[in-house]
């Protein structure tokens, strides 16, 4: 009934394959893409998202696939997308995957009145007043891991060959449990490494949890995943308890923020604890994978584009020469927010976004019924000839040296935090702490790609280096 419905509406789209819809040949022609490893130059929405893709080709801009038995929609038109982002009390986040709530729920999982009031709760949590107290912080964590690569390359005497990659997300991982949680920040860290076990247990369960029932069996990967969320939730009452029950000074980590704003609202209209623990796990899980992706692929781009290094290089050496950077001298650093802004347009982080619909809607100049879903494909949207030229796929920063709305001439074909008012909250921070850690790095090593690099990224969900042991950068 609804593949009739898409096609008096003259979508094109693939015909319905019981149950399955079109998961197998999404699912046999990812695996066939990433068996080898692609040129950088390559286009890698052919390895990331093979399907969609060849569905782009196939059908046009506008089709319908089946996520089993729920109908997707890909839309490529700044327009629609959008209205779909601006929309987000009729366009709401699905809720297809059984284990989704495992890791966290919290704001980014939430839709309607709960989302709203949650939003405005955690917004001055992000402000950029707020993170600019943060700025410290990344300083810190970043610097103990240039810090070692520099030992490292010190006691080699020259040039050495590292795996970045071990780096970065130790990077990340230790400010978001600094900033997240200030003075209790170690066991914060106990917490976010629980998440990451939880998040690869819920990896090699994915395809499984899709069997009705499967996530209540006893089997030892849910017996673990059930022992790491208890133990997740018994160290994050009590360090909430013991903030509440020092009633200490307001301190400018995002917990101590968000408990601040939390009593400041009219009673009854607070987060409960339980609501206020949901979001600190979503803070890592949204903050800290996320952003060193986009280190990681700044690196690789810069490796491969000597002269944008050389540039980004002098930019911070003109900033801040030696000294150590500071909030006032990150938010100068054009070259650099320019090479940022075309990693994110290149290598999205999240290359894909679904919105459900659960009533018939109207989109453009389509009626699309209740029970589908839409599909927003960051990653095709942002390499698309037609929006961005012919040299879309080319690595060239300088389109955004006039900023983002120049760039994309006014239309929504930019969107790597997303777009509208369920826009990425974290997104100054990700930013300010990006830029921290490459003026710390540039100001140290220049770098290069090694010999041995197979450009074989997955996604698992963001946009990853390979899991081949070759991923080196040589400092
Ligand atoms: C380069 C780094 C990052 C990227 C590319 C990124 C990207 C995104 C995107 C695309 C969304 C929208 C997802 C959707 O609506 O389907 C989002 C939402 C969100 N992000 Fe980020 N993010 C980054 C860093 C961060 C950081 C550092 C934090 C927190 C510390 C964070 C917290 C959140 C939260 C809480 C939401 C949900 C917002 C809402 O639904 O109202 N993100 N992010």
């Amino acid at each position: 009934m609804l593949e009739s419905y898409l096609r008096r509406q003259g979508l094109s789209g693939t015909p319905y394959t019981p149950l399955v819809g079109d998961l197998k040949k999404n699912f046999t022609m990812t695996m066939e893409a990433r068996s080898k490893p692609i040129k950088l130059t390559d286009d890698i929405s052919t390895r990331v998202m093979p399907y969609i893709l060849q569905m782009l080709k196939t059908h046009g801009r506008t089709f319908f696939t089946w996520l089993g038995t729920t109908p997707t929609i890909t839309i490529m038109d700044p327009e629609q997308i959008k209205e779909v982002f601006n929309k987000v009390y009729d366009f709401q986040k699905p809720h297809t995957f059984p284990l989704g709530n495992v890791i966290a729920t919290g704001l980014a999982n939430y839709d309607g009145e709960k989302w709203a009031k949650h939003r405005r709760i955690i917004n001055p949590a992000f402000h950029l007043e707020k993170i600019k107290n943060m700025v410290p912080v990344f300083h810190q964590s970043c610097s103990e891991v240039v810090g070692k690569w520099d030992k490292i390359a010190s006691d080699k005497g020259s040039s050495c060959e590292v795996d970045v990659w071990p780096g970065l997300v130790s990077m990340t991982a230790d400010v978001i449990s600094r900033t997240a949680f200030g003075s209790s920040y170690k066991e914060g860290q106990r917490i976010f490494e629980l998440q990451g076990e939880l998040a690869q247990l819920v990896r090699l369960s994915f395809l499984k949890a899709f069997i009705p029932g499967y996530i209540y069996l006893p089997t030892k990967n849910n017996r673990r995943m059930k022992a790491a969320s208890r133990e997740i939730q018994v160290i994050l009452r009590r360090i909430i308890n013991k903030r509440l029950r020092a009633r200490e000074a307001p301190s400018g980590d995002l917990l101590g923020i968000l408990l601040e704003s939390n009593s400041g609202q009219a009673k009854g209209n607070e987060l409960s604890i339980e609501d206020v623990m949901e979001e600190c796990k979503l803070f890592y899980f949204a903050g800290q994978e996320t952003t060193s992706v986009l280190l990681v692929w700044t690196m690789v781009m810069l490796s491969q584009h000597q002269d944008w290094q050389a540039r980004a290089r002098e930019e911070v050496k003109q900033v801040f020469g030696d000294k150590e950077p500071d909030t006032e001298g990150l938010n100068q650093l054009k070259v650099m927010t320019m090479i940022l802004y075309e990693v994110l347009r290149l290598y999205p982080p999240i290359p894909q976004m679904t919105r459900a619909i659960h009533k018939e809607m109207k989109l453009g100049d389509l009626t699309l019924p209740g029970g589908v879903q839409i599909s927003l494909p960051t990653l095709l949207v942002h390499r698309d000839t037609q929006l961005w030229g012919s040299d879309a796929a080319e690595f060239k920063p300088k389109r955004f040296k006039d900023g983002v709305s120049k760039a994309t001439m006014g239309q929504v074909s930019f969107f790597p935090f997303a777009w509208g008012p369920r826009i990425c909250i974290g997104q100054n921070f990700a930013m300010m702490e990006a830029k921290m850690a490459l003026a710390l790095i540039l100001q140290r090593f220049s770098f290069e790609l090694s010999p041995s690099y197979a450009h074989a990224l997955y996604t698992a969900p963001t946009v990853r280096c390979s899991s081949y042991p070759t991923q080196d950068i040589v400092l």
